[in-house]
């Protein structure tokens, strides 16, 4: 449509025809009862027939015929045909469940995100999906809070990577292309700030933090050209983000300049009335629509309430038109009003849902991403010539695929024990699975190595699942003294969607591989891993704390006046604990090899950098060992004096390189004054001259940024 025929349409319609293009209902409204899968409470709200069959979109339904009959449906209900949008979560995968995204992160390689969001779009599309509610781009520091498992992790800048390419992998080019779904930034903003790790829990962080750290991905996310936002239940300042003006229409819209759709998340609206600040739904509609919110995600204040809020005069209809106009025209950038079932086709969906493409990416992926965090020698195991045990419950767990994948096919989930049967007949493997101490300890007596699963499996993470204590789970501790008393020769495999605090486990263990939840196919990577036909390249990107009691951390935290001096032991008057270190027990960007990989020093361009005249680094990274193996180069910077404290580290570059063994590879980053920008004292985008440190790797150099 052009656009003069969509103000036309816009003219056309009637006020209770705009209310109901800004209402968003679960697909089972319109099917025979249920909220599954539900993804939050379930609600009491009264609406008729006529009002669902008036909605704008259809939250969480799939399936290629299934919507176009509901599609025929509810556009055969509408007074001028308009269809629906289909939106739904596929955040890490559709049906094919690639590894969750705080698994991803560890990857350090953006392009491979872009990848997977395609082939997942490529699957949604094909079901009938317009919209995809991803990517979630929350910064997270505290991984008692559950949602690190949907989020990349703890850095700002490699968080924006991601986003963006994320954005690129599902929209590509042409939102009307088959195979390309929009995509929806969330949660919009700082929600991963939760105090306490708790989710829903308020967000206090300071306006310079918020714009500095937490709002660089969402920013990238629209600079990509994400098509819709999605509003965070939580509040930041004391003033929920649904209902927040300034963030909404000053920063997301204003500043940002995000002109697309901006989606509540689940029944975000009516919560304004649960935070204190709307005392009903018709306060709650008024100052939701005001802040400039467009759908009305499962709560029905808008449906209930909009009209009459014109009719009384309260808001100008011309409020309600340019919510209902950017609906309109996502709808005509997706080729809805020519083509209303979009991508929807049962052929396509036999082509591409768990196709052997996606089945190989979904095994390349948790290849890249599994991080190895110790090892004392026993990696890679030999195939042959030793006796080896598995040993736990997970090993046979089919919950491995995050709770988000809500649409991923289980049945097809390989467990461990599956990829080691089917990739290594001839190794000599035996199975302690049940939990049972003794099982455990008598299979560890007769072997030469073991291999124990500990962790989390999928219930453990993803919305409403923080815990306090990231410790193991009640009982894996007992578990591995049992077997840790029979056989020292430890392995230990640990899954789950967050960083765990496990600094005894880490410290008995010969060896410590981090999985996270890899996804259908992931396991079959791991056991390639633990053979040695992969050698392992996963680096953190989110640190593992000793305890709960370190947390919120990041690496790129400020000095402070009072830093801790090196060394162990505790310093009084000196910021750190009496209990505890102040590192964590494993940091970001920590990720171990099979190879051992060696950094020349740095070389520089020049040791002066202007606005007109960047800089490069380069050093040469040389394979020492004796196998082949990716490495992700890694560059930070540090603005050693500024208008505003300055954090000790901040990640700027990535590359990701395979080498040889025996080779060498020259990596090279451009460093430029829009680099070195932060938020000074003012508040202003702007880099400051000075002196700065690059790091690349574990070498280090100064130079200079000088003003033109
Ligand atoms: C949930 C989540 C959000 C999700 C939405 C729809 O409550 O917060 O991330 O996209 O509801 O399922």
């Amino acid at each position: 449509m052009e656009k003069n025929q969509l103000k036309s349409l816009l003219t056309d319609m009637s006020l209770s025809e705009k209310a109901g293009q800004l209402l968003q209902i679960h697909g089972r409204w319109f099917l025979e009862g249920g909220y599954e899968p539900s993804t939050g409470p379930a609600l009491e709200f009264e609406i008729t027939e006529e009002q669902a069959y008036s909605a704008g979109s259809v939250l969480n339904e799939t399936g290629a015929a299934n919507l176009k009959k509901l599609q025929d449906k509810i556009m055969s209900r509408q007074p001028h045909r308009i269809p629906a949008l289909f939106m739904a979560d596929v955040i890490h995968g559709y049906k094919t469940a690639f590894p969750v995204p705080i698994a991803l992160g560890c990857g350090f390689d953006p392009g491979l995100i872009e990848r997977i969001s395609a082939a997942a779009a490529k699957e949604a599309s094909a079901a009938g999906l317009h919209v995809t509610f991803a990517p979630m781009a929350d910064l997270v520091r505290d991984p008692r809070w559950g949602r690190c498992m949907e989020s990349t992790g703890e850095d700002p800048w490699l968080n924006a990577r991601y986003a963006e390419s994320a954005v690129n992998g599902f929209q590509g080019a042409d939102l009307k292309e088959k195979g390309k779904i929009a995509a929806c930034v969330k949660h919009f903003a700082a929600y991963g700030a939760a105090e306490a790790g708790r989710d829903y829990n308020s967000a206090e962080v300071s306006e310079r933090t918020l714009f500095e750290d937490y709002l660089a991905s969402y920013r990238a996310a629209v600079k990509a050209g994400a098509a819709l936002a999605m509003t965070a239940f939580n509040a930041i300042g004391r003033i929920p983000c649904t209902a927040n003006e300034r963030l909404m229409r000053g920063i997301l819209r204003g500043d940002m300049g995000f002109d697309g759709v901006l989606i509540s998340d689940y029944n975000a609206i009516e919560e304004t009335i649960t935070h204190g600040v709307s005392v009903d739904k018709r306060e709650a509609a008024l100052k939701a629509i005001k802040a400039g919110c467009d759908i009305d995600m499962m709560s029905d204040c808008y449906i209930h309430n909009l009209e009459r809020l014109v009719t009384d005069g309260i808001i100008p209809e011309s409020l309600v038109d340019e919510a209902v106009m950017r609906v309109l025209e996502l709808k005509n950038k997706l080729g809805l009003f020519e083509n209303p079932y979009k991508g929807a086709s049962a052929e396509d969906e036999h082509e591409f849902i768990l196709c052997e493409e996606h089945k190989r990416l979904s095994r390349e992926a948790a290849a890249e991403c599994i991080t190895l965090l110790k090892n004392g020698g026993m990696l890679p195991l030999p195939i042959k010539g030793k006796k080896i045990a598995v040993i736990g419950p997970l090993a046979d767990s089919k919950e491995i695929l995050g709770t988000w994948a809500i649409f991923a096919d289980r049945g097809r989930v390989v467990t461990l024990r599956q990829a080691l049967e089917e990739l290594y007949p001839e190794a000599e493997i035996s199975f302690a699975v049940s939990g049972g101490l003794d099982e455990a300890a008598g299979a560890a007596a007769d072997a030469d190595a073991v291999i124990i699963l500990l962790g989390e499996d999928e219930s453990f993470t993803g919305e409403s699942r923080s815990r306090a204590d990231i410790s193991l789970p009640e009982g894996q501790k007992e578990l591995f003294d049992a077997v840790y008393r029979a056989n020292k020769k430890i392995i230990t495999v640990l899954l789950g969607g967050r960083p765990l605090a496990i600094p005894e486990t880490a410290e008995k263990s010969e060896a410590v591989i981090m999985a996270w939840l890899p996804g259908t196919y992931g396991m079959y990577s791991l056991a390639d891993i633990i053979f040695g036909k992969i050698n392992p390249s996963g680096k953190l990107s989110m640190s593992f704390p000793y305890c709960s009691g370190q947390l919120p951390m990041s690496y790129n935290a400020l000095n402070t006046g009072r830093p801790k001096p090196k060394g162990d032991g505790f310093n009084l008057y000196f910021s750190n604990y009496l209990d505890v270190p102040n590192e964590p027990l494993y940091p970001f960007g920590h990720g171990l090899s099979y190879t051992e990989f060696e950094y020349s020093d740095i070389r520089l361009s020049s040791g002066v950098l202007t606005a007109g005249k960047p800089l490069t680094a380069s050093v040469t990274v040389r394979n020492a060992g004796k196998t082949a193996g990716k490495e992700s180069v890694l560059l930070y910077i540090r603005d050693l004096k500024a208008s505003v404290a300055r954090p000790i580290r901040e990640l700027r570059g990535v590359k990701k390189v395979f080498i040889p063994a025996g080779g060498e590879a020259e990596v090279s980053f451009e460093i430029t004054e829009e680099t070195l920008r932060f938020y000074d004292i003012n508040m202003e985008y702007k880099s400051e001259p000075g002196e700065f440190t690059v790091w690349i790797g574990d070498k280090d150099m100064n130079f200079s940024l000088r003003d033109d």
